[in-house]
């Protein structure tokens, strides 16, 4: 069996079993803004679990494009990838537990033929939330299930839910026994050690968190997604997905092209050239911020690591055409967009390039220097010059530190960064002046600019009003944010009249680093695609507004003009839309 030939007994399966079939949504969501990238199956169809009616019924499944991002510094391993396809199964308020777990076991035992001794299963163990999962761990039992392949777990493994508010539940994960020795006594399905393989989840999704806490769904609703890249590597007895006939092709390829060998280097340059190229025919772009800034990062270290392997970066071209070639029967659009592609990845690989030679060889000496002197960090004047003068982002410049065994001096780095900022903001406004915009310090301004709006509509006309959606330019802002009606021109006008009031304060924009935890507990707003127990940034804009982001934003307020709305619009069910720009005079 193939990837192409499990996922269409999966959805075949599932029709018979009276789901409609619909199309996977774009890696890049339209509407919501709490994420970069869908990472799910479910997040397209969120509206649909709170109780909204899908055109298509109350049955659905799919295969859904997905990109987490947060798993970037792992991949070359041999599992984490980024780009990955989800299949999926819902019920909108329809099925439950007793006949999703039935199907799911049907569906692997049956379909899949997986001899039942191979799986394992896990159930929520219960708290003060939501009550002990025997009823599933009953019906799996009277499904086939081992009494002694069920385990229970606390929310830490069984319970799900995307980001930090929105529709949740305990879940019921299968695994897959890869018949590995248990690394110990103890290891079980929660354990990381390889043995057991998650393939399956089935959300029971029928609360909704928010800053309050848990409340039930007017439905109950479940949410399943399957890995495929990794059923198939398991289906195929491969150790790792880049031994499938997804990756493989182009992992040999690589090798052939090779002149140095690293398992690794071939890995992260096939995984980030499939990630870029269904990124980039899904409509993104190479750029300085959000999602641009991800294809960026993922386009600069595979090409770093052709460089690597001693690959002629010219090879690029061939290799983004055999990887559409492998890749056009699972996404027949890629076809279509394969110009496209290669020309924006191509373009993006140049762009490095001219930076990259010479950052090396700064970045080499710098490493020199500083062993000779013993350190085991490298100073930020260093690594903000690599950043500065030759294009190397700080990420950028940590892999390669790390290679060698070196950190870098983060909180150095963003203090010059900081201070660089202010210097050419006040340049650009001389350069304003004179008719001579500086892009990127507007779209800064406008990034800035978005948080006050943010946090002004949330002041006119609810809490409810959170981002749905951002999108800048160097010439205005463009935002998403849940609302349920038209604003009135009185509502507008206030809003305005807030952000301008802030602009005129003057107010100081601080950022500050702080474990998601803990911003939380400030209070900060947009809890997005981070994990628990991850660093974050945290602007504070004066007393007014805190808001987790990557920034970057203005030192100060007062130089960004005035600020207008300039269409305010339906976006979506229940999402607004609001464009405005900041006029100078
Ligand atoms: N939404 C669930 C997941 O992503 C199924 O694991």
């Amino acid at each position: 069996m193939n990837a192409i030939e499990i996922r269409n007994k999966y959805l075949n399966f599932f029709k018979n079993h009276g789901h409609a079939i619909i199309p996977s949504a774009s890696l890049i969501p339209e509407n919501d803004p709490s994420v970069l990238f869908t990472t799910a199956g479910m997040q397209p169809l969120v509206p649909y679990l709170l109780g909204e009616k899908h055109p298509e019924g109350t049955r659905l499944c799919d295969y859904q494009k997905c990109v987490r991002t947060v798993d970037i510094d792992e991949v070359g391993d041999n599992r984490h990838l980024t780009y990955f396809e989800m299949l999926g199964n819902w019920s909108l308020g329809d099925y439950f537990k007793e006949e999703s777990i039935k199907m799911s076991f049907e569906f692997l035992t049956k379909e899949l033929q997986i001899p039942v001794e191979k799986l394992s299963v896990t159930v929520f163990a219960g708290d003060e939330d939501a009550p002990r999962d025997e009823e599933s761990a009953r019906i799996w039992k009277e499904a086939g299930m081992p009494e002694d392949h069920i385990y229970y777990f606390g929310k830490d493994d069984n319970w799900w839910i995307a980001g930090e508010e929105g529709p949740c539940g305990p879940d019921t994960e299968m695994f897959y026994d890869t018949g590995k020795a248990p690394c110990s006594a103890e290891c079980n399905p929660s354990c990381d050690c390889g043995k057991y393989v998650e393939i399956w989840n089935n959300v029971f999704m029928e609360y909704y968190k928010d800053k309050n806490g848990y409340s039930k769904l007017k439905q109950r609703n479940v949410d399943t997604g399957l890995g495929l890249e990794r059923m198939n590597m398991l289906l195929q007895g491969k150790e790792t997905p880049y031994d499938t006939e997804i990756f493989e092709p182009i992992m040999t390829k690589l090798k052939e092209l090779a002149k140095v060998d690293n398992l690794q280097s071939r890995r992260i340059v096939a995984e980030h050239l499939r990630s870029s190229i269904m990124i980039i025919s899904d409509g993104g772009r190479p750029s300085n911020v959000d999602r641009g800034y991800v294809l960026r990062r993922l386009i600069r270290r595979m090409t770093r690591h052709l460089n690597k392997l001693g690959i002629d970066l010219n090879e690029l071209e061939n290799l983004i055409l055999l990887n559409i070639d492998v890749l056009k029967e699972m996404y027949p659009e890629l076809q279509d967009n394969k110009e496209k592609i290669k020309n924006i990845l191509v373009e993006e690989k140049n762009k490095f390039v001219k930076t990259l030679a010479h950052g090396e060889k700064e970045f080499e000496k710098a490493i020199a220097k500083a062993k000779q002197e013993n350190k085991t960090q490298l100073d930020a004047p260093t690594a903000f010059r690599l950043y500065d003068t030759y294009g190397f982002p700080p990420e950028l410049t940590k892999d390669l530190a790390q290679e060698q065994g070196f950190t870098i001096d983060m909180d150095g780095f963003d203090k010059l960064f900081k201070e660089h900022q202010e210097k050419s903001r006040q340049g650009s406004e001389q350069k304003f002046k004179g008719g001579l915009a500086d892009q990127s310090e507007q779209t800064i301004e406008y990034h800035t600019a978005t948080h006050l709006l943010h946090k002004a509509l949330q002041i006119v006309l609810g809490e409810h009003a959170t981002q749905k959606g951002s999108n800048l330019t160097s010439e205005r802002l463009r935002f998403d944010f849940a609302h349920p009606e038209k604003l009135t021109k009185e509502q507008i006008e206030e809003v305005e009249r807030i952000v301008n009031e802030q602009i005129k304060r003057d107010l100081k924009v601080t950022c500050e680093e702080m474990t998601l935890e803990e911003a939380k507990k400030s209070g900060a707003m947009g809890l997005f695609e981070n994990k628990y127990g991850e660093k974050v940034k945290v602007y504070t804009i004066g007393d007014f507004s805190k808001e987790i982001c990557g920034g970057p934003h203005v030192e100060h307020t007062g130089n960004m003009g005035t600020f207008k709305i300039k269409k305010e619009e339906a976006s979506s069910a229940g999402v607004r839309r609001i464009k405005a720009v900041l006029i100078k005079e």
